[in-house]
């Protein structure tokens, strides 16, 4: 073999190796961040979901609220357990009218309607009406049986009575809340 061939073979072979070693060393290709959307939702999930209704639209706005509060005073009426100042009873013609559109346009406020409640604040209205925790509890369970009734979903409700629950302190006579 002479030494031209020779060293043809050898640039040959030089060539080929260095070629193999650039192969071997090119950057992997680039790695998409996994994100959660990437990671657990298809394209068509992946986009915002609609801002849910507020409550108040979920009750069927001041309608809906309406006879929610109809069935309510159905319900407080004849219950045995709301006592003396305490009891829905007495509640007739006018009174009985204001006190079921002030109720309506508080739960309309509360649960972000476009409502003025024009009454007086929750602890001036049920100061002297020496409320315990289990009437308060009463009413509470009224009010679920009228929403049930009234076909409001266990969210709604549940989102109702969230909303309702920090009320209590200002309702429950803490003079009739027995020390421990
Ligand atoms: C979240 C709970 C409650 C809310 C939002 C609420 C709200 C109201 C509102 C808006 C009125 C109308 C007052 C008016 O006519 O201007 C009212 C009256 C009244 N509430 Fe409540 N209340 C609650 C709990 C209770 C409880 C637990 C009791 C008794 C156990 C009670 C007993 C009464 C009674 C008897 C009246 C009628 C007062 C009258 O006009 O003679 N309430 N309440």
């Amino acid at each position: 073999m002479d030494i031209r061939r020779l060293s043809i073979t050898g640039l040959v072979v030089l060539g080929i190796a260095w070629s193999a070693a650039c192969a071997a060393k090119k950057p992997p290709p680039p790695i998409e961040p996994v994100t959660e959307e990437s990671a657990d939702a298809g394209p068509e999930e992946a986009e915002a979901a609609p801002a849910p209704k507020p409550l108040y639209e979920r009750l069927g706005k001041k309608e809906g609220i309406a006879k929610v509060v109809d069935t309510f005073v159905k319900n407080v009426q004849p219950d045995p357990r709301l006592k003396g100042p305490a009891s829905f009873k007495g509640l007739k013609g006018e009174k009985l009218e204001k006190f079921k559109t002030n109720m309506v346009d508080f739960l309309c406020k509360e649960t972000g309607g476009d409502c003025m409640y024009g009454g007086k604040s929750m602890k001036d209205l049920h100061k002297n009406m020496k409320i315990t925790d289990a009437m308060w509890d009463a009413v509470v369970e009224d009010l679920k049986l009228a929403l049930t009734e009234n076909k409001v979903s266990e969210d709604d409700q549940k989102e109702l009575l969230e909303k309702l629950g920090p009320l209590k302190g200002d309702i429950v006579d803490p003079k009739t809340v027995k020390k421990k």
